[in-house]
Formats: C-alpha cells, sequence, structure tokens
C-alpha cells in the first residue's frame, strides 16, 4: 500500500475520511421525492400538449433531422415526452442492477466499516430516485419499455455477479451513472426551455448523483492501484465495453420508431451514423475516459478499444468540463439572447427619446419609468433567491400586482403617455429578466 509518511496517517485513513464526509453530506443534504417534488402543483401537471417537451438537438440527434422538424407538433411533443419517460425507464433498471450488486457488496463488509453506512446512504438515493422516475412515468402514461429486451434478462445477472466483483461494481456504477449524468447536465443548462417539472426532477438526479460518482472514483482510486496486472488488464477491456453498451441502451429502441414511423433510415442516421451522434457518443464519454485514464485503465493497446466503439476523444481537465464545440447550440443561443438584450435597450432609449421629444413632462417620466423598471427588477431579483424562478413561468398573481401597482403609480406622474412609456419601458427592459 502506498503510505504518506505525515502525521494525518495513512492513504488509506485519508480515503475513509472522504467516505465519512459524503455520509456526513448525504445527511445534510438529500431529497424525498414526494417532498420536494409538488406532483399536484399547477405547475408541475404533465400536460401533453406542452411544446416544451419536443426534443432538442443539444440533447438528442433526432431533433436535428428534417423529418423530425417536418412532424406535426403534437407528435413532436409526444416522442419528447417518450424518449424523456423511457430514458428514466433505463435509469430505473440500471439503479435496481446496481442495487442488487450493492447490497451483495455492503453484507460482506466488516463490522464498523464505515463505506457500509456510505452504500447504505447511496441505496437510499437510487431507491428515492427509482419512485420519482417512475412516478414521472406514471403521469405521463405512455408504456415505455427502458432497455432493450436481452439486457432486461440480463441485467438482473449482472447485478448478481457483480456483487462478487467489487471493483466491477463500481466501474459499472460509474458506467450508468456518467451517461445519464451528462445528458441531464446538458438538459439543466437548457433549463429555461424544459418543463420545470422535468427541470426539478433533474436538478435531484443531479444533486444526487454527484456524491455517487465522487464515492465510486474514489474507492476506485483507492482499490485499483492495488490490483495486479492481470485483474487491470482486465478492467482496461472491460470498463469500455461496460460503457458503451449501458450508453447505447440511453438511446431509444426499435419499437420507439416503429410507434411514431420513424424511416429505417432516419432513425438510424439520427442516432448512429450522423456527425451529430457520433460526436454526442463521444463527448458522453468524456468524463468516463478521465476517470480511466487517471486509474492507469486506458492504455495505449486499450484505447483501440475505445476507438472501436466511437467512445475516444478529448480528455477534460476536471468532471463535468463542459465542451464548447460540441455545446454549439448553446453557444449560438447565448448570441442570440445577447442580440435580444440589445434590441431591448435600443427599445427603451428609443421610448426615452418620445418622452422627451412628445411630452412636456419627459425627464419626470424617464426617471419614473426607471424606478418602475427597478421595483420590477428588484421583485425577480428576491424571488431568484428564494428560489421561485425557474423559468418558463406559468402565469402568477403576485407578479401580475406587481406589475399593476408599478402602472397605476405611473398614472397621475406623466398622464396616459407616461403609463405607456413606462409599460414599454417595463416589457424592454426588465421583463426579460427571470429568463436569462
Ligand atoms: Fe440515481
Ligand atoms: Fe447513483
Amino acid at each position: 500500500m502506498t503510505t504518506i509518511d505525515d502525521a494525518d496517517g495513512t492513504q488509506e485513513d485519508l480515503y475513509l475520511d472522504k467516505v465519512e464526509a459524503l455520509s456526513r453530506a448525504t445527511n445534510r443534504l438529500r431529497f424525498d421525492p414526494y417532498l420536494d417534488i409538488d406532483w399536484d402543483a399547477p405547475e408541475n401537471a404533465l400536460d401533453t400538449a406542452d411544446p416544451r417537451w419536443q426534443l432538442h438537438p443539444v440533447t438528442n440527434p433526432l431533433a436535428a433531422t428534417d423529418w423530425y422538424a417536418e412532424q406535426p407538433l403534437q407528435k413532436r411533443v409526444d416522442m419528447g415526452r417518450w424518449i424523456t419517460a423511457n430514458e428514466f425507464k433505463v435509469a430505473i433498471q440500471f439503479e435496481m442492477i446496481l442495487i442488487r450488486g450493492a447490497v451483495h457488496y455492503a453484507g460482506k463488509l466488516r463490522n464498523s466499516d464505515p463505506v457500509f453506512r456510505y452504500v447504505m446512504h447511496e441505496l437510499t438515493d437510487e431507491c428515492n430516485h427509482i419512485q420519482m422516475f417512475q412516478e414521472f412515468i406514471n403521469r405521463n402514461g405512455q408504456d415505455v419499455p427502458g432497455m432493450r429486451r436481452l439486457s432486461r434478462i440480463l441485467g438482473p445477472i449482472v447485478g448478481f455477479i457483480s456483487g462478487y466483483l467489487k471493483i466491477m461494481l463500481f466501474i459499472g456504477a460509474l458506467c450508468g451513472e456518467q451517461p445519464g449524468h451528462f445528458k441531464q447536465t446538458l438538459l439543466q443548462r437548457e433549463a429555461a426551455r424544459i418543463p420545470p417539472l422535468l427541470n426539478k426532477i433533474t436538478y435531484i438526479h443531479l444533486a444526487e448523483e454527484a456524491r455517487h460518482i465522487t464515492f465510486a472514483d474514489d474507492y476506485l482510486t483507492e482499490r485499483v492501484q492495488h490490483s495486479g496486472r492481470l485483474k487491470r488488464a482486465c478492467y482496461a477491456i472491460l470498463y469500455p465495453l461496460f460503457f458503451r453498451w449501458l450508453m447505447g441502451e440511453f438511446t431509444p429502441p426499435r419499437s420507439f420508431a416503429r410507434q411514431f414511423g420513424i424511416p429505417r433510415r432516419t432513425f438510424k442516421a439520427a442516432y448512429w451514423r450522423s456527425e451529430r451522434s457520433r460526436q454526442m457518443l463521444a463527448e458522453s464519454a468524456a468524463d468516463a475516459r478521465r476517470v480511466a485514464d487517471s486509474l492507469g485503465i486506458r492504455t495505449i493497446w486499450s484505447r483501440w478499444i475505445w476507438r472501436v466503439l466511437g467512445i475516444e476523444g478529448r480528455l477534460p481537465h476536471y468532471r463535468g468540463e463542459p465542451n464548447r464545440n460540441f455545446e454549439n447550440p448553446t453557444v449560438a443561443r447565448l448570441a442570440e439572447v445577447r442580440t435580444t438584450v440589445w434590441a431591448r435597450i435600443v427599445a427603451a432609449v428609443a421610448m426615452a427619446g418620445i418622452a422627451l421629444v412628445a411630452t412636456p413632462v419627459g425627464p419626470r417620466i424617464i426617471a419614473v419609468a426607471a424606478a418602475g423598471t427597478a421595483v420590477w427588477a428588484i421583485y425577480h431579483a428576491l424571488k431568484e433567491r428564494r428560489g421561485g424562478v425557474m423559468a418558463n413561468q406559468p402565469f402568477e398573481w403576485p407578479r401580475f400586482f406587481v406589475w399593476l401597482a408599478v402602472c397605476v403609480i405611473m398614472i397621475p406622474v406623466g398622464g396616459l403617455i407616461g403609463l405607456a412609456l413606462v409599460v414599454l419601458m417595463i416589457l424592454a427592459l426588465a421583463e426579460f429578466m427571470p429568463t436569462l
């Protein structure tokens, strides 16, 4: 064992300290899907016609095809809901495999091993995630299968066997968690465009999975270094194969194409042959490559396996490091937002010009308009601080009353022209705030 010859103890001690810190972190911040999500709140109602369920090219290559763009809106929405629900079903099935293996593994740990407590915390998290995903699937109403049939049959067997192979258990945990984490991180970056319920679910899952990935990272770093050459060679081969298998399960099955009448060629090209799908596959493995590299199981000879499987690519400097090239659509969106902001500022300046030229009380109108805009901005800033701004918000009475109060106060100051100018300025300057 590699030891650190200082007063803080061995590397093993440092590792166990980290495990205990993760257990404490779990106690400090954990979620319950039935307490932390108000499933019956109006904003969480699963509206089957909500256009925000449509697939987005950043997270799904089918959305970038001409075929998808030509479909009626309702069909695009239905496909988006189906894929979301199916990915959650895959996550459930994967987490059940993990639970089987982890329970088996934990049962063999000695008394007072801190890993036991952490693993039990993680299993509690996973049970909550399973309930959260299943609740979504039930409310969505589409009967989704999740993984392919063979994986559904073999999954429980893989889970059972992995209970005997602890390193493979946690390599498998990373391989299943990383593709989901990658996809949900992209969704979070598009938070303004997705329904609040999906936003909430992915937020909870990302927060808790970050701990699981940290534990698996630390566990493998601590254990793999003690493995012999033959075992390390096995891990070097099995890691990319496992990853590729689980990544493939997160793409929709043929039954999805049949149900929605997607031409075979379009379906294959979108998910497996297009430039975008290849980039997405390789990019989703970025964190897996970083971990394999740091463990020394992505060697010169084993990299060809990653290459053949289409999951070779850049090496991130840290976990979750975004790839700006891959996320071009988001960059384009930022440019679009910047243009909008400038257009709004120009509109506000134009309104101020009209106030000065067309009314005798121009400076007063501008001053009060600025005050009204500030009230509006402060209202949103406070709301955001309390975590109430989720973007794309539905109608809210408090928001409406703030609007009304600001407008009514303006009437005695600048008359109806002043009121109209103030309304336009608020619209131009402050109304965009919650979605930026
Ligand atoms: Fe999970
Ligand atoms: Fe997890």
